[in-house]
């Protein structure tokens, strides 16, 4: 569903009966399918609808069978220490316990046509929901439209999946579909079958401190001869990332950014972190062209686990996240300062897709870029202690004002370490989310 305007519609369900009547009948046809999405389809909808559940959203509809994903089970505010936030003292109210039973996904080229769905949904489901929380997304704007509020491109990498994908994209190999849609081939669980097809949904608000990182940023510019300050500058924040703001691969674009290379689909998400065109080069222990710190390849480290398919890399999630927030004000930008002003909150409406939270966001969030060890731990990796994903990376069991320390990104000293002493993305919560297969909204879910 990507779309410029993207609404998350939080909801609590009062009346199950009303509601599970209305789900199969009206909701249902709503729901948009996957055909409809695709780029020739003749009835792409003004607003494309999509619905999921949590897990006390499924017991609501007296839904009691086991969906086998512990971590659905319990929900994310139990979580939280485990995925690295600093308690839930900075979530959102309406994240805080296990009150939230569904979300409604809208999205659209404008917000009129949302707020118009969302008039109609609310009015055929009545008093039998209340709204709990929304949250709006927004592509940011004119040249900024793609990027998200750092500057850098994202939406760039999703692995590639079998059966889905037609070999015109080159980048590793595609991964099994049942690594993101429940019952697909590779999906070794035992769900019960009406949730064949569906998918397990991790919803994360993740505010961003944007003056704060791009002051960081430059206050930290690399030595690099030959690159003028602001490419020194430009190279250490790629580093951080492992992209270029324009989205080209510092793995093949290492000292200076390329946009051609950014935008170019067939080139920009083919690479492996492995260079056997180099004589000598060791991805174990390499890290001129990238960081093992670099977020993206703390959450997909590609050939430093070995094959893409191997059960080492064998933890995927497919993104489809939002800005949300204004842009930065000219008072923040002077000061270097976010704002404390609710309404100038700005940040990731973080989305990701997986057949199973335990194995996919959970297990990259918590083992991959909240561990400081990751991937110096792996054998044969010669790096010194890596350190948390410089982005996103946080050790719960640590002081709240501990410093995270990383190594890996002067490309001159790869064992120079750089302190972080801010948190430049604050978790203010989130929660899991089963998105059933649309046969489900009026199937078992509806009975
Ligand atoms: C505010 C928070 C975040 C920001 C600013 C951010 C930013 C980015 C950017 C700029 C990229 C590169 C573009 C692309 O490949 O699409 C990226 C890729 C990625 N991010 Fe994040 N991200 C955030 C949160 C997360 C979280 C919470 C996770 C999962 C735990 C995550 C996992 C990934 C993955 C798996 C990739 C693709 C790596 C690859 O395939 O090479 N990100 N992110």
């Amino acid at each position: 569903m990507t779309k410029p305007k993207e609404l998350f519609f939080f909801f609590g369900i009062n009346d199950p009966a009303t509601f599970k009547s209305k789900l199969g009948s009206d909701i249902k046809p709503l729901v948009t399918n996957t055909n409809q999405l695709l780029p020739n389809s003749t009835n792409a909808p003004v607003t494309a609808v999509n619905i999921a559940f949590s897990q006390t959203g499924l017991q609501a509809l007296n839904v009691t069978d086991s969906l086998q994903d512990d971590n659905f089970a319990i929900g994310q505010f139990k979580n939280a220490t485990d995925l690295g936030d600093d308690g839930t003292g900075n979530w959102v109210p309406g994240f805080k316990g296990t009150k939230i039973h569904g979300v409604f996904l809208l999205a659209a080229n404008d917000v009129q046509d949302i707020d118009s769905e969302l008039a109609n949904i609310q009015q055929i489901l009545g008093d039998s929901i209340n709204e709990i929380y929304r949250l709006s997304g927004a592509a940011r704007p004119g040249n900024e439209q793609g990027h998200e509020h750092f500057g850098y491109l994202d939406g760039v990498s999703n692995p590639a999946v079998q059966g889905f994908d037609d070999g015109t994209r080159p980048q590793p190999d595609p991964i099994a579909a049942g690594k993101i849609i429940v019952g697909a081939d590779g999906d070794t669980s035992n769900r019960p079958d009406w949730a064949t097809g569906g998918s397990f949904l991790v919803f994360r608000q993740l505010q961003q401190k944007v003056p704060e990182f791009n002051k960081f940023v430059e206050d930290h510019a690399l030595d690099v001869p030959g690159l003028s300050p602001k490419e020194n500058v430009d190279l250490f924040g790629a580093r951080l990332i492992g992209r270029w703001k324009s989205g080209a691969p510092i793995d093949l674009a290492p000292l200076r950014d390329d946009p051609d290379l950014g935008m170019n689909r067939t080139r920009n998400n083919n690479f492996t972190y492995a260079h056997p065109e180099i004589p000598g080069f060791d991805v174990l222990s390499n890290q001129t062209r990238c960081p093992f710190s670099a977020h993206i390849r703390k959450t997909r480290p590609r050939a430093t686990l070995g094959a893409e398919t191997g059960p080492a890399n064998d933890h995927h999630i497919i993104r489809a996240g939002i800005p949300y927030g204004p842009e930065v004000t000219d008072a923040e930008a002077a000061s270097n300062k976010s704002s404390t002003d609710p309404s100038l909150e700005r940040g990731l409406a973080f989305v990701a897709y997986q057949a199973n939270i335990t194995s996919g966001f959970k297990f990259i969030q918590q083992s991959w870029v909240d561990n400081e060890q990751f991937p110096s731990i792996v054998p044969n990796i010669t790096a010194n202690t890596t350190g948390v994903d410089p982005i996103i990376g946080r050790d719960a069991t640590k002081r709240t004002d501990a410093p995270r320390v990383i190594t890996g990104t002067d490309p001159l000293n790869t064992n120079r370490s750089f302190t972080l002493d801010s948190e430049f993305v604050i978790s203010r919560g989130g929660e899991y989310f089963f998105s059933p297969p649309i046969s489900a909204l009026s199937g078992r879910l509806a009975v």
